[in-house]
């Protein structure tokens, strides 16, 4: 934790722009975020982090970042934004953390630059991007464990409209187990143009066993999931990924 008094904490969080997380400064100082992410942490019911290296990935104001910190681990956050328009560089100074800030696509993640990492996060990121399985292949190369995915999920709302949405049972009864995800084109499903797809939670599960790792459990709230899954190795399934990368089959 850093020394700084009240007003340069108060002054810190002032001079961010937008804040996503909120949270919780000493002095009873709190950053206005959008949302709050305890909600997410309780959920996540992490492990014991001493001496264990972990990857955020889309860190933003690096609310679960500065947590693993807390909880002993070495922690590295990476995000394709900037910094300096988040609240993370300043979240950084006022608990005189040291993660590390990469930035850096997802998509880019390998492990000869950054590392293997015992725990990955990869919260709300999955259905902003346009290549979830690729984000996955490149996660599972740098993970020697566990990884917490946290998405939207459409079992409880397809959206069939830019603000309706319906449960999939009602819509197609006997697809909730069929992995399928919803696309959401731009400007036509979803208020948030941001957002590109929505699976089912059937479809999270299976998107994570095709990028070689083991779910272990399943939370869902609204429209909501958290999968907590480990790596695991299977060379059949490691020559249907590289098979579509053009790598020979071995
Ligand atoms: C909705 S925020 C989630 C923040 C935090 N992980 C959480 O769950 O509260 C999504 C974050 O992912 C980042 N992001 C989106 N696409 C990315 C990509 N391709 N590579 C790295 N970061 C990405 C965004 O910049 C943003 O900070």
């Amino acid at each position: 934790m850093s020394n700084l008094s009240p007003g340069d904490i108060q002054a810190a969080v002032d001079s961010v722009g937008h804040w996503h997380h909120i949270i919780h400064f000493p002095h009873g100082i709190v950053s206005p975020g959008a949302y709050d992410p305890r909600v997410i942490l309780d959920r996540l019911a992490l492990p014991d982090l001493h001496g264990k290296r972990v990857l955020d990935v889309g860190t933003r104001d690096g609310f679960f970042a500065f947590e693993c910190e807390k909880r002993g681990a070495e922690v590295v956050a990476i995000d394709h934004t900037d910094p300096g328009n988040t609240g993370f560089l300043a979240a950084r100074k006022i608990l005189g953390s040291k993660v590390e800030y990469v930035q850096a696509n997802v998509y880019e993640v390998a492990p000869d630059q950054i590392g293997t990492f015992d725990v990955v996060l990869f919260l709300g990121v999955l259905y902003h991007l346009r290549h979830p399985l690729l984000a996955l292949d490149r996660l599972r190369a740098v993970s020697r464990g566990l990884v917490y995915v946290e998405s939207l999920v459409c079992d409880q709302s397809v959206f069939t409209g830019l603000l309706e949405a319906r449960p999939l049972a009602e819509l197609a009864p006997g697809l909730g187990e069929v992995p399928i995800a919803q696309f959401l084109p731009h400007g036509r499903y979803h208020p948030d143009w941001t957002n590109k797809w929505s699976p089912n939670t059937a479809c999270l599960r299976a998107l994570l066993e095709d990028a070689l790792f083991t779910v272990e459990e399943v939370q869902t709230w609204g429209d909501r999931a958290l999968v907590r899954a480990v790596a695991h190795e299977s060379a059949e399934l490691r020559r249907r990924a590289e098979l579509d990368r053009g790598l020979e089959p071995r």
